[in-house]
């Protein structure tokens, strides 16, 4: 079939399989352009399909030739309906790993679900033995809790007052005032349920029991700070609690790890276009003037790029650099003074007129619709392609 592009707000309902395909393989060139690693060897990517966890799966398999078990929630093709995006994406991650005579299988399910957690944990038994690096990249906007079966919505609104700021529809590039009301009731509380730690601890607590990590093994987790401009919405918001919440379990899992020398640590990560990002009000408009900037200094980094920095030079270097929170920063260049000061200048003169010329909203559009496979370099979209892809090693 021909596949186009079929945008709903900020969600796009179609992705095309060569054009996912094509971003695998261009990561995992960038990959290989950089020097081989000893570490990690055997890592498991809860959230392996798309964004950073994505990209984390593909710098350990081709960074250090690791096996690397993916665990998301993709929804599968049908006869004239494409498969969501991170389903092609790791159906071309595993085939090339094959060629490339990788071990890589996957599960898809839910991964807050005991079955999932089981049914890997079975995997790894059978086919690994133990892992040691678990890379904790979930972004789900909501979570069944595996014990109650109460289902839990995280919510992205700011705690006490309401939020007025501009924000950017990136698809007619019209910038607009917003206004976000306060969280009530639940909403703090369900959000920390959904994005929070307890299931990165409950994933470990089960891997631990059964003597399946390493001996010096790592987990990791990706968190958000970003600038004062979006703090009302996200650190100092209902997501901010969440995040607060992830990073403080990183020391209980550190505590629960002490007699096999693990540590648990959360990165800090730079903002970028993911399909979790596109739905925070306010960040499309900060991240188009933020790219700008970072473009302009020659220091942006998509997800790929972050990563390599993170394995080579954070968790593998001598002495894992911590800030003094206890926690990885690969969101420095972002934070830069100069960069920060520049962006906030911009945001002031951020109209929709002026947007196209002071921002990259290009940019931003460009990395919308790469993260489902259009726009892509390279790829013919007239070509009749088979949606019925199959992911070669899904459990
Ligand atoms: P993403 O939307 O690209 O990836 C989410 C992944 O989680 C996908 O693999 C998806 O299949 C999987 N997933 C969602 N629900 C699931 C479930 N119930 N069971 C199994 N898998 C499930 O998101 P992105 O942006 O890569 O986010 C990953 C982490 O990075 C999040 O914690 C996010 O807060 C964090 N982060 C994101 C930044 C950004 O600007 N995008 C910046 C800094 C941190
Ligand atoms: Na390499």
């Amino acid at each position: 079939m021909i596949i186009e592009p079929k945008t709903r707000g900020f969600i796009c309902l179609t992705a095309h399989p060569t054009g996912c395909e094509q971003n695998v393989l261009s990561q995992i060139e960038y990959i290989k352009s950089k020097p081989t690693t000893e570490q990690p060897k055997k890592v498991l990517v809860i959230g392996a399909s798309t964004g950073f966890g994505l990209a984390s799966r593909i710098t350990s398999a081709y960074g250090s030739n690791a096996s690397t078990i993916g665990v998301y929630f993709e929804k599968p093709p049908s006869e004239g309906r494409p498969a969501s995006p991170g389903w092609y994406n790791t159906a071309a991650f595993e085939k090339q790993a094959h060629k490339d005579g990788l071990y890589a299988k996957s599960i898809n399910g839910d991964a807050f679900s005991n079955e999932i957690k089981e049914q890997t944990l079975k995997l790894i038994k059978e086919d690994l033995g133990e892992i040691d690096l678990l890379i904790y990249s979930l972004a789900s906007p909501v979570r069944t809790h595996p014990n109650t079966g109460e289902r839990f919505k995280s919510v992205l609104k700011p705690i006490g007052g309401t939020f007025k700021d501009n924000t950017v529809d990136f698809h007619t590039g019209e910038v607009k005032e917003i206004s976000i009301e306060p969280s009530s009731g639940d909403d703090i509380k369900n959000t920390v349920t959904v994005m929070g730690g307890e299931d990165w601890q409950m994933w470990i607590d089960l891997l631990k029991s059964a003597n399946v990590l390493t001996k010096d093994f790592k987990t990791v987790a990706y968190s958000y700070i970003g600038p004062s401009l979006t703090e009302a919405v996200y650190r100092k918001g209902t997501i901010g609690r969440a995040k607060d919440h992830l990073e403080a379990t990183a020391f209980k899992i550190t505590d629960t790890l002490k007699d096999i020398d693990g540590k648990a640590y959360v990165s800090v990560n730079k903002a970028l276009v993911t399909q979790a990002s596109s739905a925070i009000p306010v960040i499309p408009l900060y991240i188009s003037l933020l790219y700008k900037v970072m473009k302009e200094e020659g220091i942006h980094e998509g997800c790929i790029e972050q990563i390599e920095r993170l394995f080579s030079e954070r968790l593998y270097a001598n002495e894992v650099p911590l800030d003094t929170e206890g926690r990885i920063r690969i969101d420095d260049w972002e934070m830069r003074d100069d960069v920060q000061a520049k962006v906030l200048e911009l945001w002031k003169e951020a109209t929709t007129e002026t947007l196209p010329s002071i921002g990259d909203l290009d940019g931003y559009k460009t990395d919308f619709f790469n993260l489902f496979g259009f726009n892509v370099e390279g790829v013919d979209y007239d070509k009749d392609v088979n949606e019925m892809v199959d992911i070669p090693g899904l459990q």
